[in-house]
């Protein structure tokens, strides 16, 4: 077609990886990027699709996966992340390759971004001869410390001993072995070499990091020396981007009326995240644990996060009638904004990353109570390193939670801590703002993309 004097935008292609905590910030860095002039075409699998009508800027091109959304649900994270690598070379390559057919050579992809677990895309970019770069959605604290899985499965700390878990790992403090738990994604084996797949930056000449100069420096600087592209960090993408809606589930807004009706920094709202399930005991223990700390709440139980449940109709006898008014329970929420609400005084989170930048953004102290992966490291960076939150670890029960909740909310330890999380928020303010460290690091991508400059 021909280019009627309007001036053409050049288009980026936006994989995002089909996972809630992946899918938000990818869909955020293509309005970041739109409002750069960057035409925004997202190609995103069948499974946990994006809502177009939520980006009309955008053009979307669905790659048939081939997974269905049963087998996609009943897969464990890892099959998942293989099976849909697996799945998606090809079409991901012939859609692309279609799209390139159909544009003249002036009206072509200047560049793939992808998120690091849809690593298959660099392949696809190499095959297709195009630029490409990798957001990394995790902390780069995380991925500092997995760096040193091989080494320390060459020194034999694997499988984990029970009574070596406290122990301090050398050379990366704060972090214990217990921090590097594996059980639950596989075995370490594996883990090791599904990591240096997602972390192989083949052909990608940047990494673009959710995360904030301030917070991660050090951390930044050390997986820098593993890698040697390009490093853009840009977060917390959410605070640099428009509010816009990203989320899979609908979120169910009455709690925010519920939250109005509370005293300010007295409720403690409680989410495990998008994937994390748990068990009855656990349920038990956490509604018990709620209703006896005395402080409001805000609880999300997701549908399906309980194991063998529906909803909440697990939920141990007496605990509604004992809490009444003072609890809310819900499927989802609008956690942003709920974070940003005055009533809220603590966030019991399984740190998952963007919760944790977004409990840090709104100055909201966090109980930290991880559930696997990169959480327990981000669990211990938060409350051992940033000092944002306090630690809730071991054994699961309602005295702990209750006394836990109490101290956060309540006492003078808590106060300092939300002390320490209302600097955070006010210097990643400043990174954000004109000038600010992720303000200029996402003018430097957008430039470095149009350069033309970028290698194939
Ligand atoms: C996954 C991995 O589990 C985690 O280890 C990795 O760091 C990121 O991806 P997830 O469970 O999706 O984490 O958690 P998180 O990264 O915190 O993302 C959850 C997103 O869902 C957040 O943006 C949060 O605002 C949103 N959310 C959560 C809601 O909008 N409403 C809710 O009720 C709960």
């Amino acid at each position: 077609m021909e280019n009627q004097g309007m001036q053409r935008r050049p288009h980026v292609v936006l994989v995002p990886a089909p996972l809630q905590g992946h899918l938000s910030p990818m869909l955020e860095l293509g309005t970041l990027l739109h409002s750069k002039g960057f035409s925004i075409i997202i190609a995103h699998t069948i499974f946990n699709s994006p809502d177009p009508c939520n980006h009309p800027e955008f053009s979307f091109l669905p790659i048939p996966d081939n997974l269905g959304d049963q087998t996609a649900a009943a897969a464990n994270l890892m099959t998942l992340i293989i099976t849909m690598n697996n799945n998606c070379e090809a079409p991901l390559t012939e859609i692309l390759a279609e799209f390139m057919k159909r544009n003249d050579q002036h009206d072509q992809i200047c560049c793939i971004i992808y998120d690091m677990i849809m690593y298959v895309s660099g392949a696809v970019a190499d095959k297709l001869q195009l630029p490409c770069m990798i957001l990394r959605t995790s902390a780069a604290s995380a991925a500092a410390a997995y760096e040193h899985l091989p080494r320390l499965n060459a020194e034999g700390y694997f499988p984990l001993q029970d009574s070596k878990l406290q122990d301090l790992v050398p050379g990366l403090h704060p972090l214990r072995l217990k921090d590097f738990a594996t059980a639950d994604m596989g075995n370490i084996k594996d883990i090791i070499e599904i990591s240096a797949i997602t972390n192989n930056t083949r052909n990608a000449s940047a990494l673009i990091w959710n995360t904030v100069d301030h917070l991660e420096h050090t951390a930044l600087a050390l997986v820098q020396q593993a890698y040697p592209v390009k490093f853009f960090p840009i977060g917390p993408i959410h605070k640099m981007a428009p509010p816009s809606s990203t989320s899979l589930l609908q979120a169910d807004s009455n709690c925010m009326a519920w939250l109005d009706k509370q005293a300010p920094h007295s409720v403690i709202y409680v989410s495990i995240g998008s994937i994390a399930i748990m068990e009855e005991k656990e349920l038990a223990e956490i509604a018990w644990g709620l209703a006896n700390s005395s402080q409001p709440f805000l609880w999300v139980v997701r549908p399906g996060s309980v194991r063998g449940s529906e909803w909440i109709e697990l939920l141990p006898e007496g605990f509604k009638e004992t809490v009444g008014e003072r609890g809310c329970i819900v499927k989802w929420t609008p956690q942003r904004k709920v974070l940003a609400h005055v009533a809220v005084g603590g966030f019991w989170s399984h740190c998952g990353w963007n919760s944790a930048l977004e409990s840090i953004s709104e100055g909201v102290p966090m109980i930290c109570r991880p559930c696997f992966a990169d959480q327990n490291i981000n669990a211990r960076y938060l409350s051992e390193f940033w000092k944002v939150g306090l630690h809730m670890d071991g054994q699961l029960d309602r005295v702990k939670i209750a006394t836990t909740i109490k101290r956060l909310i309540m006492d003078k330890e808590g106060l300092e801590i939300r002390q320490n999380a209302n600097a955070m928020k006010e210097k990643t303010k400043l990174s954000v703002a004109k000038g600010g460290s992720s303000y200029s690091s996402l003018n430097e991508l957008a430039k470095l993309i149009l350069s033309n400059q970028l290698p194939k």
